[in-house]
């Protein structure tokens, strides 16, 4: 067997609607990118979504829109994807890093009071893999300290607290369309926000800082972060089923839950609780404490032998060799580490059949056992 550890699931309508627009005058800035912003917004349940050419510019443009930069501090996990550490970085803003709960793996939000100063701009906290922050909480700090919230919700479309969807709990919130998200653009992302002032500042900043027709006219220093109609069409299929490519993807992990139900040597991730409703966007399990992060990319290369697709998900941001000038060491952030030294991602997509969950089931086992001795 060969199995991909992710892929889209694209159907003829996603084909037809991409064709579509290659017949018409409009292959940017066009009709299909208003009604994918229209429509994306309506869905979440916000005023404003601003369309982009990938999640990393449009958390560029919170940062930008809000006014973060030289010097400020933004408090956020260093167990993400380093795109949400980056996007301040850009802008020369401080990472301040908190340790991760170990069973939702999001930011604690119980350590976070303790990293502000009178520097901190804004909390960033990250929707990883789908479940979501503790919000509530983290809107209490963030009131009571007059701090912006950034919501990373890339990971997260239609996940849920309380029945408000995530990229509703902030000053703006970021998702991204990479092909192996949830739904995708090919590339893309999208900036959501009850404010019109940073709604407009983002669709400036992203077509090169101009403010309205004045095509030549630029007003603040911008970017081509534009997203083409090309695939704000193919978004727009996407989105017209997304409670089908969601109920999909939940079935599977409910299938690798059952099916991994009696491996002793792993921990699965959380499900949906009664507050909580979780979006499947990959499926990463963890090897227990007793295993060493050698033993796990043991495990790696014998799955990937066996032709299984899979990953270390994430590393952590800390120790990235490109942070070493803010000085992280190991030990900075144990439950972090002890997490990412354990972590696997297995194949994991919308049309995964059942015999490639037995197998990947099965090889995981096996392999296992192998690496335990
Ligand atoms: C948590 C998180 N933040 C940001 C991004 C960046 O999105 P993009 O790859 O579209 O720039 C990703 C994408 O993988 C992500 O998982």
């Amino acid at each position: 067997m060969n199995i991909p550890l992710s892929g889209p699931d694209i159907t003829s309508k996603e084909i037809e609607a991409v064709v579509s627009v290659l017949k018409t005058k409009y292959l940017s800035l066009g009709p299909k990118l208003t009604l994918f912003e229209e429509k994306f917004a309506q869905y979440i349940g916000v005023k404003y979504a601003v369309a982009l050419n990938s999640g990393t510019s449009a958390l560029h443009l919170c940062v930008r829109a809000l006014g973060i930069h030289d010097g400020d501090e933004v408090i956020t996990t260093p167990f993400s994807f380093v795109a949400s550490t980056n996007c301040f970085l850009f802008e020369r803003a401080k990472p301040v890093f908190v340790d991760i709960d170990p069973d939702t793996l999001n930011i604690d939000e119980d350590e976070i009071e303790a990293k502000i100063t009178k520097k901190t701009k804004a909390i960033l906290p990250v929707h990883v893999f789908g479940y979501p922050a503790n919000m509530k909480k983290i809107r209490q700090i963030a009131k009571k300290h007059n701090l912006y919230i950034i919501e990373d919700a890339c990971e997260a479309i239609g996940a849920e607290i309380g029945g408000r969807k995530a990229g509703t709990f902030s000053d703006c919130a970021v998702f991204a369309f990479y092909p192996n998200k949830q739904m995708t653009t090919g590339e893309g992302g999208m900036l959501v926000t009850n404010n019109r002032k940073i709604a407009e500042t983002a669709r400036s900043l992203r077509n090169q800082g101009r403010d309205s027709m004045a095509w030549l006219t630029h007003n603040r220093l911008g970017y081509n972060y534009r997203l083409s109609d090309i695939n704000c069409a193919l978004g727009l299929a996407q989105l017209d089923r997304i409670s089908q490519l969601l109920s999909k993807r939940e079935k599977i992990a409910l299938k690798y839950k059952n099916a991994l139900a009696d491996i002793d040597e792993i921990i699965l991730p959380p499900l949906t609780s009664k507050s909580v409703k979780r979006s499947w966007f990959v499926f990463v399990i963890r090897l227990k404490d007793d295993f060493s992060s050698k033993q796990r990319d043991e495990l790696i290369e014998l799955l990937k032998a066996n032709g299984i697709g899979c990953n270390v998900y994430f590393p952590t941001i800390h120790l990235q060799p490109y942070l070493k000038e803010y000085g992280f060491k190991k030990g900075d952030f144990p439950i972090t580490e002890a997490v990412s030294e354990r972590t696997i991602a297995l194949p994991f997509f919308n049309n995964l059949a059942d015999n490639e969950i037995n197998y990947v089931v099965k090889q995981l086992k096996v392999n296992i056992l192998k690496v335990k001795k």
